[in-house]
């Protein structure tokens, strides 16, 4: 047997990733390994004489760096000798400060750091990230790249993501050659769209150094570090080498973070049989030893492996948390593509999403996901207006800005013109009037006219050859009028000069104030403190635009002509053929149409056309003291002469009743009012008609929409909301006579 329900899960885009069983032997576990060791610092003659299990003399490369340079023996006998269960109590208790918990960190071993994280629930890492998050306010990095390496549609792109709030934009190669002019096309473009955003170009160290220096760019974030010793020599280093070039970049005034997360030893094939989350406290160790200020953490590229395993999802959130709570700016993960699943990525993506990290995502696709040259995007510019949606619903800072579509349109032609005047300038291949239209309004790379390839690249090492800085493209916009990106420009060569940039975790405002752990500092300790999406900010994530002013769509229809008259206060009728048509207080007068959009008056024609088809005489009411349709059409059927009515609420929801049944019991309920056609409503009009002549009547066929409430209910509130505002408690129910009774008969055989 095979069950169809079976086959259709199957077909779902979760179905095509493989979720394995741990297999530890291979480090296919995600935190508490079975070899994992156990926690352990002995101190000889003011030396470690044992880590983690493991003798001095046994030490690899990791465990040496960590104890020359990371451990803090001042305070590791005091923060070792405090129980796991007590530490993790200490993560999440409100009245334990961030700087008491980053003291203790520093005496903590890898092992016991892993096993503390590990004792914390999904929950509660979120409550300890919302803690240990170094600044103040949560903000998010973006990746900006195409696979033409179009200089135009880059410049474009890194202005939207600059004017969208990301406070750090970066782009990579497809073709190495291209560094120099990427990494152009980033600064010129960022600083078109927002004055102080940091750029990168990832690319090979030495060249990725030299952009720097150069101050084409001013951050960098490709120093990868991992958790075994066979790994990290296989990517050609050791924590010294890392330590030294980390140094190298700082000390040019270039803002630096490392690069780890769980799953590379296993993926690189050397996890010593270890959990991921262990071993990511080994690189974090080492991170840390090294100075850098930050890491770029959370799986990473290697999300996906992690997610194959049981509480992988909360593995990745747990070494986010291990890093902030090692004092390292974090920028999380949520990168690359975790799962074809938009449920599971989304879910994934809540543990840094609603915690806020320092860089909720260490890359936004600012693109369409296949123009995402550092191997796609999680979240792309497809994606954007279910971020912003999501940041309104939760009342969540995660550091993007809704900006409307022509404002957009102006900063990106605003950036490729400011690209096509540098090129112009240096003397680069030129960007044509054709580049800036498809660079400001296209969707992909596609749409761009071809460049010479060839030239681009020989142009781009006659760049370098020539020694071209950042001043120079200040100055080559100045020449050319632009003013303003000139101007930022070179206020970028400033803040590497002045270097506060430096300092963990920090963004540069748009005024040039630099906001960082040391001058904004997270001190979140319960309701009310720490950053709260409130105020101005509140106001400007709330204000999608797509956003309507319900007030507007209330007042949208227009009084016209009168539908309806009213003819004094209706008494019960002896007529046995009689079906009364009540409608609600605002129907035909203060709303005119159904939520269908058809008129009020087709309606009662169609209605009544029904009516009379069968034998029957309607006789049309309106129902003043409730809003209720139960009521209205109860209150109607007691008025009439053979007990049927067919009530009728403004928004067109309809009920048969009969005045012998309880109000909130009837013949029959049509609920679905925006699936009504005039023929729905004549097959009503019938169906009483037949229910007054005793005739035996099979119910109207009803449809579903089970998406109806989802689309239409803000419309349904209002109209209600109309209805019941023109409710007059107590008021009896009056007689109605159509205004215009043939016009609209024809109107509704016509329907
Ligand atoms: N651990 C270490 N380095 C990683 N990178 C991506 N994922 C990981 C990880 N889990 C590296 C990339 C690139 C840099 C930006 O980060 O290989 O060199
Ligand atoms: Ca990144």
């Amino acid at each position: 047997m095979a069950s169809r329900r079976f086959a259709s899960r199957a077909r779902r885009p979760l179905h095509r990733e493989l979720l394995v069983s741990p297999y530890p032997e291979l480090g296919l576990v995600a935190s508490d390994g079975p070899s994992d060791p156990l926690p352990e610092l002995v101190v000889e003659n003011g030396a470690v004489a044992r880590l983690d299990g493991r003798a001095a003399a046994d030490f690899d490369i990791i465990d040496r760096f960590v104890v020359a340079h990371g451990l803090d023996l001042g305070v590791a006998e005091e923060a070792m000798a405090i129980a796991d269960e007590e530490l993790a109590h200490m993560l999440v208790a409100l009245d334990v400060s961030r700087p008491e918990l980053v003291r203790l960190a520093r005496g903590l071993t890898p092992a016991k750091l892993a096993r503390v994280i590990g004792r914390l629930d999904a929950v509660e890492l979120m409550l300890a990230l919302k803690k240990l998050r170094a600044r103040r306010a949560p903000s998010n990095q973006a990746h900006v790249t195409n696979l033409k390496e179009s200089p135009a549609l880059l410049a474009a792109d890194a202005a939207e993501a600059a004017r969208r709030g990301f406070a750090e934009i970066e782009t990579t190669v497809g073709v190495a050659r291209y560094a120099p002019l990427n990494a152009l096309a980033l600064l010129v473009g960022s600083q078109t769209g927002r004055p102080g955003v940091m750029t990168q170009c990832a690319v090979e160290e030495r060249r990725n150094l030299e952009l720097a220096i150069r101050g084409l760019v001013t951050y960098a974030e490709t120093l990868s570090v991992y958790g075994t010793e066979p790994v990290f020599v296989d990517g050609d280093d050791t924590p010294w080498s890392k330590a030294f070039l980390g140094a190298a970049y700082a000390s040019r005034g270039v803002k630096v973070r490392f690069t780890s997360g769980t799953g590379s030893e296993a993926l690189m094939g050397y996890a010593q049989g270890q959990s991921m989350l262990y071993l990511e406290a080994r690189c974090l160790a080492a991170v840390r030893a090294a100075g850098s200020q930050g890491v770029q953490n959370g799986s990473i590229s290697c999300v996906a492996l992690v997610l194959s395993l049981p509480g992988g999802t909360r593995a990745i959130l747990g070494e986010n948390v291990l890093a902030a709570w090692l004092d390292l700016e974090v920028a999380s993960g949520n990168d690359a593509i975790a799962s074809h699943s938009e449920i599971r990525k989304t879910a994934k993506l809540m543990g840094q999403f609603l915690p806020g990290t320092d860089f909720v995502t260490s890359g936004y696709s600012v693109m369409p996901r296949h123009d995402n040259t550092f191997g796609g995007g999680n979240f792309d510019a497809d994606d954007i207006d279910e971020w912003l949606t999501i940041q309104r619903d939760w009342q969540v800072d995660a550091g993007i800005e809704p900006v409307a579509e022509d404002e957009l349109l102006r900063v990106r032609e605003q950036a490729a013109r400011a690209i096509q005047a540098v090129f112009a300038e240096l003397g680069l291949p030129s960007v044509t009037d054709a580049e800036v239209v498809a660079a400001t309004t296209g969707y992909d790379s596609s749409e761009m006219p071809d460049r010479d390839r060839a030239a681009d690249v020989e142009a781009a090492d006659d760049l370098l050859a020539r020694g071209v800085s950042g001043l120079d493209v200040a100055l080559a916009l100045d020449r050319r009028g632009f003013a303003d990106e000139a101007e930022a420009v070179l206020s970028m060569q400033r803040q590497r000069v002045s270097a506060d940039y430096l300092q963990t975790a920090a963004v540069i405002a748009a005024d040039g104030v630099v906001h960082s752990a040391v001058n904004d500092p997270n001190e979140y300790s319960g309701p009310g403190t720490g950053y709260r999406l409130e105020g101005a900010r509140w106001e400007l994530l709330q204000a999608l635009p797509n956003v309507v002013d319900p007030a507007l769509l209330a007042g949208m229809e227009e009084a016209g002509e009168p539908i309806v008259v009213e003819r004094g206060e209706s008494a019960r009728g002896d007529d046995p053929t009689e079906v009364v048509v009540a409608v609600g207080p605002a129907f035909a007068d203060t709303i005119r149409a159904t939520i269908a959009d058809l008129p009020h008056q087709s309606v009662l024609a169609a209605i009544c056309d029904g009516i009379r088809s069968e034998g029957a005489m309607p006789r049309l009411v309106r129902i003043r003291r409730v809003a209720d349709v139960a009521f209205i059409a109860h209150d109607g059927a007691r008025l009439s002469g053979s007990g049927i009515a067919l009530g009728l609420q403004s928004k067109g929801t309809a009920v048969i009743h009969r005045a012998d049944l309880e109000p909130l019991d009837n013949l029959e309920l049509f609920g679905m009012s925006p699936l009504y056609t005039l023929e729905s409503y004549r097959a009503m009009g019938r169906n009483a008609a037949g229910y007054a002549r005793g005739k035996r009547v099979g119910p109207v066929p009803t449809e579903l929409d089970n998406f109806a409430r989802a689309k239409l209910i803000v419309t349904t509130t209002l109209l209600h909301a109309r209805e019941t505002q023109a409710v007059r408690g107590g008021a009896a129910a009056v007689e109605l006579e159509l205004a215009a009774p043939v016009a609209s008969t024809v109107a509704s055989t016509q329907a």
